[in-house]
C-alpha cells in the first residue's frame, strides 16, 4: 500500500497515438481529473478499407493517460450522443470492482464520474467491459494508463506510444469498403488484421517514428487483443531493457518480448546506426499479411564502428492480403437453406449473437430509453412484413413498444434473405413472442 498525500488538483493531458504525454519528472502526488470521451466512428483500416471503430478519445489505441503512484484520479467519461451503444471503462490501473467498469456504465448522450487512487506503479492497459465485451474490445475500445514511480521514469530523448489489435471484418483481408464486424471470426481468433495503432498504415510511410543517430528511445507498447499475443520485435535493433510486461522487473539484451491481450510492455533501445527499424509482432504473417508493422526512420550520420554495407531500401515492406490469396481459393459458400423450423431457430440464434444481441440483448430485453425489447414486443408481434422489413432497411423515427416510446435510429441490416428468415425466426420463436415462422420467401416477397 501506498501512504502518499495528494497535493492540489489538475486536469491530465491526454494524447493520442504514436505520442504520450509529458513526463511527470518530480511532481508530486495530486488530484487529476480525466475527462475522456467516447466516439464511435469511421475511418480507414487499410487502403481502400474502411470500418467503424469505437474509441476511447477518437483514436485507436484510445488516449494515453499520464499519472504516478499516488494519484487520486477522478475519472469522467462521456458517452457521445451521436454514438449508438453504452460502453464503459475497465482500467487495469485500478484497485476495485471491475477496475472501474462497475462504477462507469454509460448510455450515449450521457456522462459519469468515479475515483481511483494509484497503487501500484507501471504501465497498464484500459478497455471497454460492455457486453458483448469482445465485440467492444475487438472494434478498437483500448488504450494505456501509464503510472510513474516518484520522480519518475529515468529520462529518454523520444517517447512513443504503440498497441497492437487484432480485427475482425467481414470481408478477408484487403476486400475494399466499409467492412462490418465479424462475431463468428473474432470467436474462432480468426483475424483479418492485426495492427499497430489501428491501422496499417498508423506507424508506415509518412506515419512513420522518426529519430536521431545516438537518441535514446522508449516505447511504451500495449495489446489490446482482444485474442492474439505479440511476439513484439523490432527488425534491426536489440532492446537494452524491457520493463518486462509493464512492471518493475527489467530485463536486458532483450529481442522479441510477449505482450498477451490485456498486457503491456516498456522497452527502451539507443539507436546508434541511421536506417529503417521495423517494429512488428514476429509471428510473421501477421506483419507483412496482415499489417502489424510499424517504422521507425533514424537519420543522422553513417556509423561505421557498428554498422557498414550497401543498403538495399524496401527489404521489409508489407505484403498485404492478396498474397495470401492461394490459387483454387474460393470464398466461403452461401449458407444452405434451413431445412427445418428448428434448425432454423438453431441458425437464427447464432445470427442474433453475431448481428442484433449487441443492442437488443441477451434475452431481447433491449436497453431502457436506447433500443426497444424484442422479448414480448407488441410492435414486432403486431407486423411480420414491417419487422422484416426494419431488419432489410433499419427503422428510425417515433415508435411505441410495450407502452415505451424510443425515438432513435436502427441502421440496415446486411443479411441474405435465408439470415433474415432465420434471424426473426428466432426472435419470434423466443421470449414470450408469437411464434410466427418467417421463410425466405416472405423476405424475397416483401422487398419486391
Ligand atoms: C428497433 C429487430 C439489430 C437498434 C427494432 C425493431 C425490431 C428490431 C423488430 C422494432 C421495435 C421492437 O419490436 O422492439 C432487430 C433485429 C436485429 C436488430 C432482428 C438483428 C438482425 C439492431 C442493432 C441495433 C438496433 C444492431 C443497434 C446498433 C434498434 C433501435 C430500434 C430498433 C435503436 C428503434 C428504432 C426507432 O426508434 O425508430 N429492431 N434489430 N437493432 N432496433 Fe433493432
Ligand atoms: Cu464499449
Amino acid at each position: 500500500a501506498v501512504d502518499i498525500k495528494t497535493n492540489g488538483k489538475i486536469t491530465a493531458q491526454l494524447t493520442s497515438p504514436p505520442h504520450v504525454p509529458d513526463p511527470i519528472g518530480s511532481r508530486p502526488a495530486k488530484h487529476v481529473l480525466v475527462d475522456m470521451e467516447i466516439l464511435e466512428e469511421e475511418a480507414q483500416m487499410a487502403n481502400g478499407v474502411s470500418y467503424i471503430y469505437w474509441t476511447f478519445g477518437g483514436s485507436v489505441p484510445g488516449s494515453f493517460i499520464r499519472t504516478r503512484l499516488g494519484d487520486e484520479v477522478e475519472f469522467t467519461l462521456k458517452n457521445h450522443p451521436n454514438n449508438k451503444l453504452p460502453h464503459n471503462i475497465d482500467l487495469h490501473a485500478v484497485t476495485g470492482p471491475g477496475g472501474g467498469a462497475s462504477s462507469s456504465f454509460v448510455a450515449p448522450g450521457h456522462e459519469i464520474t468515479f475515483s481511483f487512487k494509484t497503487l501500484n506503479p507501471g504501465l497498464y492497459v484500459y478497455h471497454c467491459a460492455t457486453a458483448p465485451v469482445g465485440m467492444h474490445i475487438a472494434n478498437g475500445m483500448y488504450g494505456l494508463i501509464l503510472v510513474e514511480p516518484p520522480g519518475g521514469l529515468p529520462t529518454v530523448d523520444k517517447e512513443y506510444y504503440v498497441m497492437q489489435g487484432d480485427f475482425y471484418t467481414k470481408g478477408s483481408n484487403g476486400e475494399p469498403g466499409l467492412q462490418p464486424f465479424d462475431m463468428q471470426k473474432a470467436i474462432d481468433e480468426d483475424a483479418d488484421y492485426v495492427v499497430f495503432n489501428g491501422s496499417t498504415n498508423a506507424l508506415t510511410g509518412d506515419n512513420a517514428l522518426t529519430a536521431e543517430v545516438g537518441e535514446t528511445i522508449r516505447l511504451y507498447v500495449g495489446n489490446g487483443g482482444p485474442n492474439l499475443t505479440s511476439s513484439f520485435h523490432v527488425i534491426g535493433e536489440i532492446f537494452d531493457r524491457v520493463h518486462v510486461e509493464g512492471g518493475k522487473l527489467i530485463n536486458h539484451d532483450v529481442q522479441t518480448t510477449l505482450i498477451p491481450p490485456g498486457g503491456a510492455a516498456i522497452v527502451e533501445f539507443k539507436v546508434e546506426a541511421p536506417g529503417t527499424l521495423v517494429l512488428v509482432d514476429h509471428a510473421i504473417f501477421r506483419a507483412f499479411n496482415k499489417g502489424a508493422l510499424g517504422m521507425l526512420n533514424v537519420t543522422g550520420d553513417e556509423n561505421a564502428d557498428v554498422y557498414s554495407g550497401t543498403i538495399q531500401e524496401g527489404i521489409y515492406q508489407p505484403e498485404g492480403g492478396t498474397i495470401q490469396t492461394m490459387p483454387g481459393d474460393k470464398g466461403a459458400p452461401a449458407a444452405p437453406q434451413a431445412a427445418s423450423l428448428s434448425e432454423r431457430i438453431e441458425n437464427g440464434k447464432r445470427l442474433y449473437a453475431r448481428t442484433c444481441l449487441a443492442c437488443h440483448q441477451e434475452e431481447g430485453q433491449g436497453i431502457p430509453s436506447a433500443f426497444p425489447p424484442l422479448a414480448k414486443s407488441d410492435y414486432l408481434n403486431a407486423d411480420v412484413d414491417r419487422a422484416i422489413s426494419i431488419v432489410l432497411h433499419g427503422l428510425s423515427g417515433e415508435i411505441e413498444v410495450n407502452g415505451e416510446t424510443y425515438n432513435s435510429v436502427m441502421t440496415a441490416q446486411t443479411l441474405s434473405d435465408e439470415e433474415v428468415a432465420s434471424v426473426l425466426t428466432y426472435v419470434y420463436n423466443s421470449w414470450g413472442n408469437n411464434g410466427t415462422e418467417v421463410t425466405p420467401i416472405m423476405v424475397t416477397k416483401a422487398k419486391s
